[in-house]
């Protein structure tokens, strides 16, 4: 149904939790996945695995706080296949702090992987998906965008840039073929949601599973599901939106 055979894709933060799975659906509907993220040997692990589905994935080292790296990245992935089809810009890491005990340096290093890191591998997608009339860019928002979150002042601010960020992208190149739309996920169970204390851990997914109206958190396949919906033609009219897989926990208008 979602066919992405002949497609190439790369995603950010392929070596874990949401972008891992995002990668090995991607490759199962048949694209060409680039996995780049920071920690090598994990992306390389994910790759194994889609190698092992019988797909086709390549691994690259990458920080997407370096501006030049990440572009040369997005050009590098041009030059070996071909095309870009569908950027997936993943990577992000979570910071809690209350307000009184947050400083600029805080702010300062969300902002560079949550915010930056995005518009650099994004700005340089949209360059070639701009020539190559068609692509489409996936932003990973979050959805502290809804909603005023204790704790979560970096972190809330970096994914509400990221949304006007696609918005912006969505309008400037929608008239060369070009989507872009964002994906606020509800809890998931991933390595940045895990807490070294088990018993906490479980105790603060209950709550989580309490508020929500489907009764689980989620987990990663249930965002790589929209991922791989906004990677591919079934959302070909659908451009500068958040899509929202959280159980119903918020229903924004
Ligand atoms: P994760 O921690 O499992 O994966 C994040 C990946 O990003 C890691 O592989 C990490 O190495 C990579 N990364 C971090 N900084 C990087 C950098 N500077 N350059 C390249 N790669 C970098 O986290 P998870 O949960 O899979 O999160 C993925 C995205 O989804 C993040 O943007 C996160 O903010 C967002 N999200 C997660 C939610 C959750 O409940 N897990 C909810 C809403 C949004």
């Amino acid at each position: 149904m979602a066919d992405l055979t002949g497609r190439t894709a790369l995603i950010t933060g392929a070596a874990s939790g949401i972008g891992r799975a995002s990668a090995r659906l991607l490759a199962e509907a048949g694209a060409t996945v680039v996995c780049a993220d920071r920690d090598e040997p994990g992306a390389q692990q994910t790759v194994k695995l889609i190698g092992e589905a019988g797909g086709a994935a390549y691994a690259r080292a990458l920080d997407v706080t370096d501006g030049a790296g990440t572009a040369e990245a997005v050009r590098e992935t041009v030059r070996t296949h071909g095309r870009l089809d569908v950027l997936a810009a993943i990577a992000g890491i979570m910071h809690s702090s209350p307000v009184l005990e947050t400083d600029e340096a805080d702010l300062d290093r969300v902002l560079a992987v949550n915010f930056k890191g995005v518009l650099h591998s994004a700005r340089e997608a949209a360059r070639a998906m701009k020539e190559q009339g068609s692509g489409s860019i996936i932003t990973m928002a979050s959805g502290a965008i809804d909603t005023g979150m204790s704790g979560l002042l970096c972190y809330s601010v970096s994914k509400a840039a990221v949304v006007q960020l696609t918005k912006t992208l969505a309008t400037e190149l929608g008239p060369y073929g070009v989507r872009a739309n964002a994906i606020a996920p509800g809890f998931i169970r991933t390595p940045m949601t895990a807490r070294d204390d088990a018993t906490a851990q479980a105790r603060g997914e209950e709550a989580m599973a309490r508020a929500t109206p489907l009764g689980r958190v989620g987990d990663p396949g249930d965002v790589a599901g929209t991922v791989l919906f906004l990677a591919s033609d079934r959302s070909a009219f659908m451009t500068g939106q958040i899509l929202r897989p959280n159980g119903g926990i918020a229903m924004p208008w």
